[in-house]
This record gives C-alpha cells, sequence and structure tokens, in this order.
C-alpha cells in the first residue's frame, strides 16, 4: 500500500508553520514551544514531519531525538540527537559528550546528577548555536527521567533560538506518569507556548483516506461509517486494516473472512510472521534494514522517500516490538526472513 497523504490537521499545521515563521523573522529569534499530544497512532509523528518539510526558512538545524522502545537509559533524548553527529568542534569535554551520547566505552560516573544536566543543556545550546533552530522531541512519554529534565530546562532557558516541537502520548501512559505530567505541564505553561490534542479522525476524514486508495469512485458512505466504527478514526488503525484487509478493494474492510476459505490468507499483500502482520512493502523494508542499509539508501533502492521510509521504520519497530533498527534487523534474520539461513 501506498502511504496516504495526511488528510485534516490543517489547523494545526498552520498553527506550526506561523510559530516557525514567526520565531525565524523575530530578532533575536525567542523561543516558541509546540506541545503536541494524542493516543497512541492519532498522527503526531505525521504532523511534526509534515510541518517540518514546509518550514520556511529552513532551519539552520534540526535537533531530532526520539526515545529508545525499550530498557532507558539517562539522557536517550540527547544520545538520539549525538548519534553519528561529528561532535569534535563542540566546546564541551570530550568524555562528558561521549557519556551523554552513551558511548559504550565512555567513563562511568565521573559528573554528579547536575553537573551533567548543565552540560546536556549547554551541548544543545552548542548545537543550536545562532539559530534558528527546530528541536523535536518524540515521544516524550517513553523517556527517561534524565531527559525529562532536560526538555524542561530547555523549554525555559533563556535566549535559546528554537522551535521546540515535542510528542508525547497523555502522561498516563508514561513511563514515568508524575514526571511526564510535570514536565509536559512545564512545557505548556512556557511563555508563548501552544497544546494540540489531536483527535480521532471525522467520518469525513476517514472517507479521505479511503478516497486515496480507492480512486476509482466514491466509497459508499455506510462502509466508511462501518470502518470509522472499527477503527474509532485512528489513523493508526485505519491504514493497518487498509494495508491488511484492503487488498482488493474497500468491501474487505468490513467483511469477515469468506467462510468457505478458511485457509486462503485474508490479506493478499500480508504476511503473518512470527506473531507481528507485516505488509508486503515492511517486509522489503526489513530486508533492506537486514542488509544494513540506512533510510537514505532504502529510499534509494525502493524507490521511495526518506520519509515514507521513516513511517515504515517506525511501524516495524512496533509490529516487531524492537527497540531499534538493529533489533528489528536480528529479528528479520532470526525468522529467516532475510539474510543469513543460519539463525543468529
Ligand atoms: N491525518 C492523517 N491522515 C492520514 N494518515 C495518517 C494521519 N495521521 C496519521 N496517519 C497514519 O497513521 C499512522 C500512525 O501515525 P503516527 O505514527 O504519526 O502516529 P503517532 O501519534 O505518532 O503514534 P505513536 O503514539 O505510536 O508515536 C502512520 O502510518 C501515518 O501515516
Ligand atoms: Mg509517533
Amino acid at each position: 500500500m501506498m502511504p496516504v497523504a495526511m488528510v485534516g490537521r490543517g489547523g494545526e499545521l498552520t498553527e506550526l508553520t506561523r510559530a516557525w515563521s514567526s520565531l525565524a523573522g523575530s530578532d533575536p529569534p525567542a523561543r516558541r514551544t509546540v506541545v503536541i499530544t494524542g493516543a497512541a497512532g492519532v498522527g503526531k509523528s505525521l504532523l511534526v514531519a509534515a510541518a517540518l518539510d514546509g518550514f520556511d526558512p529552513r532551519p539552520s538545524c534540526v535537533l531530532f531525538g526520539t526515545a529508545r522502545v525499550h530498557d532507558p537509559a539517562p539522557y536517550d533524548w540527547l544520545a538520539a540527537v549525538l548519534s553519528g553527529r561529528d561532535t569534535t568542534g563542540l566546546p564541551l569535554p570530550a568524555d562528558a559528550l561521549a557519556w551523554l551520547a552513551q558511548h559504550p566505552n565512555a567513563p562511568r560516573e565521573r559528573y554528579a546528577p547536575g553537573t551533567l544536566l548543565r552540560l546536556a543543556v549547554a551541548t544543545v545550546r552548542a548545537l543550536v548555536g545562532a539559530g534558528p533552530a527546530v528541536i523535536v522531541v518524540e515521544d516524550l512519554h517513553a523517556l527517561d527521567p534524565a531527559s525529562l529534565n532536560l526538555i524542561g530546562e530547555l523549554a525555559a532557558a533563556p535566549e535559546l533560538p528554537v522551535l521546540l516541537v515535542v510528542a508525547s502520548r497523555p502522561p498516563e501512559a508514561a513511563l514515568a506518569p508524575e514526571l511526564a505530567a510535570r514536565t509536559l505541564a512545564r512545557l505548556t505553561g512556557a511563555p508563548g507556548a501552544v497544546r494540540q490534542h489531536l483527535g480521532a479522525l471525522t467520518v469525513e476524514q476517514v472517507a479521505a483516506v479511503l478516497g486515496q486508495v480507492y480512486p476509482d469512485g466514491p466509497v459508499d458512505r455506510q462502509l466508511v461509517e462501518t470502518v470509522r466504527e472499527r477503527t474509532g478514526g485512528n489513523p493508526y488503525r485505519l491504514t493497518e486494516l487498509i494495508a491488511t484487509r484492503g487488498g482488493h478493494g474497500p468491501d474487505g474492510l468490513v467483511g469477515e473472512p469468506p467462510p468457505e476459505h478458511p485457509r486462503l490468507p485474508v490479506e493478499p499483500i500480508g504476511a503473518e510472521l512470527g506473531g507481528a502482520e507485516l505488509t508486503a512493502r515492511e517486509v522489503e523494508v526489513l530486508g533492506c534494514l537486514a542488509a544494513g542499509m540506512s533510510n537514505k539508501q532504502v529510499a534509494r533502492s525502493l524507490g521511495i522517500s526518506v520519509r515514507t521510509v521513516t513511517v515504515h521504520v517506525s511501524n516495524l519497530l512496533r509490529k516487531t516490538g524492537s527497540a531499534s533498527r538493529t533489533e528489528a534487523a536480528l529479528w528479520a534474520v532470526r525468522r529467516q526472513l532475510t539474510g543469513p539461513s543460519q539463525p543468529v
């Protein structure tokens, strides 16, 4: 299935774009904060990606970090930002940077927690420079306490020329619910902060998604309403339903598997693999990950955009329960989907 273009969210997109242009147009640029909350799969990451794509002028840099899915460690967010970045020119102690970046042989326990927090803020400041830059915090709900403190500090740090964009599931779903709630309150309490809460797609928006997937004619209204009910209007559940049941037209979205063919796979383009139902495209992307490709290389090899690759990868991590691309690749190899035929 081709990924569907974002429907709805026009107001949120405009607000994000305005926040960026007013920040980038002011002299000196003053920090703005946008906090996007909503349930799992409601479309927070897609909104952030769409907004970033359209920012004009282009940010001087984008610091993009997310939580590790399992086994959170201190400053995961910053470690993700630093990963693959050349930090040799930064005016900070090399051993502290190595610790913050979670290099495996970094010296342990050299700095007190307060000092580390100051060093973490200084690292972000050094990376941002004169800006104007964008800082993206994905999945705040899943972050470790040290990262949450850092994000709270960044929202209050004086003269930081950044748009701070934070996406989070509600604090009840967080790893550290109280601390996440406090951090979200701190972020939304910052001067000029904007809070966006994303809700389910409306029937019209579900119809718009189905219209993209089935362009040959309008999809029956009753069917759209049933699909909306079945998925609760959640875009993730909707796109999954389409990918696994909708290969032969919209009727498959609401029907049960035909009883006369109980053994036939219900989803012609899907694959049931070791408990995770992957689409054909996801299997291809997984194969590329197992071959050690970067997102850019995957995009080139499959003829799709890098952004589409990142959506596939995040769905793959979720479905395979993997913490990282490497773990997802190992998952594939173990199930002999790709790569060496011997289990590792
Ligand atoms: N407004 C939308 N229109 C069409 N498709 C959408 C929309 N929002 C999200 N999707 C699709 O739904 C899926 C889930 O979206 P996304 O990953 O952005 O959700 P999320 O809120 O970030 O979830 P999580 O809490 O798990 O991080 C993606 O495949 C995305 O392309
Ligand atoms: Mg997300």
